[in-house]
């Protein structure tokens, strides 16, 4: 069925700030975002074609020029490099009759790197539309070229026994979790959802933020902020409207925690941004999931539902008349920067990803220029831990400036690749050492917060 702009526009009440879920729209319908949909389109929402043009042209993922029946985004990364990346792409090409950065004659294949799609633990790894494929081989590459060449869909070579898309099967068939080491956190055993809803309620939102500033949790998604702190200053403000976000952009090269965390406990991150809610009085919590995510989209959507079927999200969450809470996805569409909090806003806003200027801080003025406390996704779910087994039980883990565990996404030249739960405090060289790392050469990290708290035993030199 043919949507119209007027659909479209229509589905999200003409509101420009929800321009990117209208974009993605139209790009699904037509492969690309045709230029003579633009007028129609900016007059629904009050603006200009120029303008809606001026914004999607930010983006890796939009197109503006029809593409080829299959688009292959070959992730190119130093761990792909490591892994056989030059003969996966010249395999690529040869299968393909398609150069980097070009379409073969048919039309049938365009072929172009993007950077690391999170998947670093299990490179090579590729992108077609918003099917993924891992630990390619030239092998590999030739079956499913040859595939897609006999008319079979991307979609169904990488979910080949059918599993629907909602479903864990459907998302644990096309990407491993490889969780290599289990701590005392995440990952553990079932959380009790609704004895830790009634829990939280019957504390009062102070109470909740104090729990969390004794936990002594700071923010996961880099710079390290204290949880408790940020959401004090959140609910300090006059403004009544507040939002919660978090944070799935996951862009920073070699990561992909939060990718497994969402996979395996997404309702620890969901109970966490509730949490969060309950705590500076928020009614609307976002996600923003990058899109190289996409296939994570259906099986969330069934368990943000799941979740509301349960009465965790929705209006008077627990019986507690007042305390309504719902939680929507955003796909982002291809923007490192989106994952600095600031310019992810902008994005959500239906504007091209560009920080903002601080002050005002996101706690003052964020989402929609409303109150806003924006997480990372390792964040919440810590939180929901937290309020499950108490302040002190986390506080007493990790160091006295950096308290509990965090997960670390461990890739490269070593035995087991996957995600580690550990201590703060630990050394480089029992990572290593747990990582089968036996003779590295260097050791990169990606996290400037870790930078700072790692301790190496031991110089590593080239
Ligand atoms: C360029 C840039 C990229 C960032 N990327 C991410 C990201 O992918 N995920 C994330 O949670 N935080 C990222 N951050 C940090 C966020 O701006 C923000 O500090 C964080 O989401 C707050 O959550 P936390 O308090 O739980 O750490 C990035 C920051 C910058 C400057």
């Amino acid at each position: 069925m043919t949507v119209t702009m007027h659909d479209i526009a229509e589905h999200y009440n003409a509101d420009r700030t929800r321009l990117l879920d209208m974009l993605w729209d139209i790009q699904h319908q037509w492969g690309y975002i045709p230029a003579e949909v633009l007028p129609e389109l900016a007059d629904r929402l009050g603006t200009t074609a120029q303008d809606i043009k001026e914004t999607f042209s930010f983006y890796h993922f939009f197109l503006d020029t029809p593409p080829a029946k299959h688009t292959i985004y070959l992730s190119d990364t130093v761990i792909a490099h490591l892994n056989g990346y030059p003969e996966v792409l010249a395999a690529l090409e040869k299968e393909t009759g398609c150069l980097l950065g070009g379409r073969d004659v048919t039309d049938t294949f365009s072929l172009a790197t993007t950077p690391c799609i999170g998947l670093s633990d299990q490179e090579p790894a590729m992108l077609i539309g918003d099917d993924v494929f891992t630990s390619l081989t030239v092998k590999k590459i030739a079956d499913i070229i040859q595939r897609l060449k006999s008319g079979e869909s991307s979609s169904d070579i990488a979910n080949p026994t059918g599993f629907p898309r909602h479903s864990l099967a459907y998302v644990h068939g096309m990407v491993k979790s490889g969780i290599q080491c289990k701590g005392p956190v995440f990952f553990r055993d079932k959380t009790n959802f609704s004895s830790l809803l009634h829990r939280l309620i019957s504390m009062s939102p102070a109470q909740v933020i104090q729990t969390v500033s004794d936990s002594g949790l700071r923010g996961r998604g880099g710079a390290g902020f204290s949880t408790g702190r940020k959401w004090q200053l959140c609910s300090d403000n006059e403004e009544k409207q507040r939002f919660i976000l978090c944070n799935a952009d996951e862009g920073e090269p070699g990561t992909f925690k939060d990718r497994v965390l969402l996979t395996e406990s997404p309702r620890d991150v969901f109970f966490g941004m509730l949490t969060a809610a309950y705590a500076v009085g928020a009614t609307q919590g976002v996600i923003y999931l990058r899109s190289e995510y996409a296939y994570l989209m259906d099986y969330l959507e069934a368990q943000l539902a799941e979740c509301r079927a349960e009465g965790l999200l929705g209006q008077s969450v627990g019986g507690h008349a007042g305390f309504d809470f719902d939680i929507r996805i955003q796909r982002g569409a291809g923007a490192y920067i989106c994952g600095d909090e600031t310019a992810m806003m902008e994005s959500m806003e239906g504007k091209r990803g560009t920080p903002r200027l601080k002050p005002p801080y996101p706690v003052n003025q964020g989402y929609l220029g409303k109150p806003t406390s924006a997480n990372n996704v390792e964040t919440f779910a810590a939180v929901t831990h937290i309020m499950d087994k108490g302040a002190s039980w986390f506080k007493e883990m990790g160091t006295a400036g950096s308290a509990g565990t965090r997960l670390l996404s461990i890739s490269g030249d070593c035995a087991a690749p996957g995600i580690y739960e550990i201590e703060w405090g630990i050394t480089l060289n029992e990572v290593l050492t747990r990582a089968g790392a036996t003779d590295a050469l260097a050791v990169q990290l990606r996290v400037a917060a870790s930078r700072k708290r790692f301790t190496a035993s031991s110089s590593l030199t080239a």
